[in-house]
Order: C-alpha cells, then sequence, then structure tokens
C-alpha cells in the first residue's frame, strides 16, 4: 500500500502536463457507455457545445470528441491515453514528449513502472478546474488496492451544483468533509478565506495534501486527518461533503471500499451523522451540502423520514434534489433482501435558518421515467437475484 508519490516529483509532473495542454482534456467525455445507450448522446452533444461535459461525463462515443482535437495535439492525446485513461505506452514516444530526466524522476518515484519498452501510469491524473488531481486509476466494482484513493463522477455532480447554485457569493470559513483528494475544497476554495479538508483514509490525506504541494496551493488550504467530525474544531459559512453513501453488508466490508460504505442504516448512517453536524458546525446563515442515497422501501423514501427529525431539531432549511434513480451496483442481494424497490441518490441541501424543514424538489419527468423503465429491465434479467 503506497502512500503519494514523492511531492517534488509530483509538482514537476503536473507543470509538464500543464505545459502539454493537459487541461484542454477536461471537456472530453470519457466514461465509455454502452452502445444501446447512443439515443442519449444527443443530450452529452448538447452539453459538451456548452462547456458542460468532464472526464467522467458517460459517453457511448467519447472518442468522437476528442479525435479532432487530438489530431492536431498528439503529445496530448499520448499524456491523456496514459495518465487519465491508464493505458501502456511505448517508453521511447513517453521520454520524447516529458525527456529522459523526469521519466527517470517518475520511475523512481513510483509513479510510472516500465517493462519491455512500455510504460504504465500507476495513478491516474485528473484534470478539473484549475488543478491537475493524483487519484488511483478506476477499479470499477473489483478493487485491489487498499486504502482506495476515489475521484469519480458523482464528485463532479456535486461540485458542479455548488458551482451552479452556492458560488454566486464568497464565504469565510470552508470545509470539504471526507475529502478524498479534496475535490470539493478545490471546487469552493476561490470563494473562501480558508478551506480544511478533512478525511478518515491515511492514504487519501497524503494524496490530498500531496496535491496541494503540486498545484502550488496557498496555505489558507490545509488538510486534517478526521473520523467525520472528530478532529474538526470551529464553525464554517460553507460544508460540502461527498460521503460513502452506499449500503455494504457487514460481511461484505473490506478496507478497499472505504470510500463507499456509508454505514449502518442502508449506507445512510454517514450521510445522516454528517447532517447532523451541520447543527452544530455551521454559522447561522451558513450553507452545508452533501450527496446521499434513499433506500426506497415499500414506497417509503427512506432519507427523506430520517432527515425531518435532524432538520427540525437544529432549523435546517433543506431540499433534496435527485439526480439519479439506481438499482444497487455493488450489491444487489442486499437490495432484494431488504426490499429496496431502487435507490434515490439526493443532492442534500441545507441552511441554517432556524427554520427546520425537508422539502423534496422535483427531478424531470422523462428522465426519471427512463431511469425507472431501465431499472425494471435490471430485475428482469436473468443476473438480477430473486428471494
Ligand atoms: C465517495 S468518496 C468522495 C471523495 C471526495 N469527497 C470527492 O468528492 O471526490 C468518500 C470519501 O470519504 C472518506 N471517508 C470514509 N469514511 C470516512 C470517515 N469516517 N470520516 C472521514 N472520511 C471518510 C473515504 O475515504 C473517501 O475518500
Amino acid at each position: 500500500m503506497n502512500q503519494a508519490p514523492d511531492r517534488v516529483v509530483l509538482r514537476k509532473l503536473v507543470s509538464a502536463l500543464r505545459e502539454r495542454h493537459y487541461m484542454h482534456t477536461v471537456r472530453f467525455p470519457s466514461l465509455q457507455r454502452p452502445f444501446f445507450m447512443l439515443p442519449f448522446e444527443p443530450n452529452v452533444m448538447l452539453s459538451y457545445t456548452r462547456n458542460k461535459t468532464s472526464p467522467f461525463t458517460p459517453s457511448a462515443l467519447p472518442s468522437l470528441y476528442r479525435f479532432r482535437w487530438f489530431a492536431k495535439h498528439p503529445d496530448t492525446a499520448l499524456l491523456y491515453r496514459f495518465f487519465f485513461l491508464n493505458q501502456p505506452a511505448p517508453l521511447r514516444h513517453l521520454s520524447k514528449i516529458l525527456g529522459n530526466e523526469l521519466i527517470g524522476q517518475l520511475v523512481d518515484a513510483g509513479i510510472v513502472q516500465k517493462s519491455d519498452g512500455h510504460a504504465r501510469a500507476t495513478f491516474r491524473m485528473v484534470p478539473y478546474g484549475d488543478t491537475i488531481f493524483l487519484s488511483d486509476p478506476d477499479q470499477g466494482d473489483a478493487r485491489t488496492t487498499i486504502q482506495y484513493v476515489y475521484l469519480g463522477g458523482d464528485s463532479v455532480t456535486l461540485s458542479n451544483f455548488v458551482s451552479t447554485r452556492m458560488l454566486h457569493r464568497s464565504y469565510g470559513r470552508g470545509l470539504d468533509l471526507c475529502a478524498g483528494t479534496a475535490f470539493q475544497g478545490h471546487n469552493i476554495k476561490s470563494h473562501c478565506d480558508s478551506v480544511i479538508a478533512a478525511e478518515f483514509n491515511p492514504r487519501a490525506v497524503d494524496f490530498a495534501r500531496a496535491i496541494l504541494y503540486a498545484n502550488s496551493v496557498p496555505d489558507t488550504f490545509s488538510v486534517i486527518q478526521s473520523d467525520l467530525w472528530q478532529n474538526v474544531t470551529g464553525n464554517f459559512d460553507i460544508i460540502v461533503s461527498n460521503p460513502p453513501y452506499y449500503p455494504v453488508p457487514k460481511n461484505k466490508w473490506n478496507p478497499m471500499i472505504m470510500d463507499v460504505f456509508g454505514g449502518a442504516d442502508h449506507g445512510m448512517e454517514k450521510p445522516l451523522t454528517i447532517f447532523d453536524g451541520f447543527g452544530q458546525f455551521l454559522n447561522p446563515s451558513g450553507e452545508g451540502i452533501l450527496l446521499a442515497a434513499s433506500p426506497i422501501i415499500k414506497g417509503e423514501d427512506v432519507l427523506l423520514s430520517r432527515l425531518k427529525p435532524l432538520a427540525e431539531k437544529h432549523g435546517l432549511e433543506t431540499v433534496l434534489v435527485p439526480w439519479k434513480y439506481t438499482n444497487m451496483r455493488l450489491d444487489p442481494e442486499y437490495q432484494v433482501e431488504n426490499s429496496i424497490d431502487y435507490l434515490i441518490h439526493y443532492i442534500v441541501h441545507a441552511r441554517l435558518t432556524g427554520n427546520g424543514s425537508v422539502i423534496s424538489s422535483g427531478y424531470p419527468f422523462l428522465v426519471r421515467t427512463l431511469q425507472k423503465l431501465q431499472l425494471g429491465f435490471q430485475k428482469m434479467l436473468p443476473s438480477w437475484p430473486r428471494r
């Protein structure tokens, strides 16, 4: 279980990538969607023309978007395939682009492994906003890395929401809780006097600190290790959190899925503990936002009923914004055994006003209907567990 690589070498890599236009790749949708999702592609195209896509936007035709630009920038294309998609590359080509000296340092630092004239990146370099993040390569549901450091599609979903709905003003102190790479903290940093990122996984803490150093971020942004609120002190004007929020049965928990496991109560324990803490750690009129997933059991939206008493206790005016209806990819057996019809992924946005309430905002009818059809279809497949 390696920690983050040498920070000085990482900083050299980050500036070499910037010089070679790596930040330009931030718009290219790169998450491969199954080909049968092609009818949804016009939506992706529209988002792309509006500059609203990211490397985590799913697309049935990801190469379509980068093809023309990459034809004119073959060096960036190779770097992107190597450091973002984690595909192997000929060592000779890589050395030509980055220089033998830097390649030697990357190998010594464990960022690049070489064998038989080819090289492979052992970490993922993710461009987003004004930062290049270091995370573990995507391992899907088949995790092999202990204390895996996550950065993925829901990180971008939350940060986009925060950017459009909350960053129209400036804040004093900001907190990114369950920070991972401190992705959410970076998103709010230019709107805050100071930011603290708090994270439990010691390896992620190390990554987050290395990212700050490699991107030359001022020391008004710091990282602490904390089990949820344990080591957090003082009050905040904005708190952003993308915590683990999936249910995982006890016998399936392991230290490779710390980013996933939301705790007891069908994975709502950690999101609810964070929401409860908003009452103590937000300044008056302060805003807190987090991701959570609600199990729908016999028609009841369970998260909604758990949040209500907490919102009333603290005076948190709360809006739930749905953004995905899904069956559990991690554990369908658990879903069937616990009579969970499906999960609704929510953005939970609260303001400390003294008027405790929870309302749920609408989800576009067409999207909801299509997603529900997809859920029904999954349940008809022979692979879906039966009681
Ligand atoms: C889904 S990941 C999100 C990471 C990051 N916030 C983002 O948006 O990319 C959840 C993160 O919460 C961390 N985490 C899990 N349990 C925690 C705890 N008890 N206290 C603090 N962080 C925790 C995980 O290690 C992981 O980095």
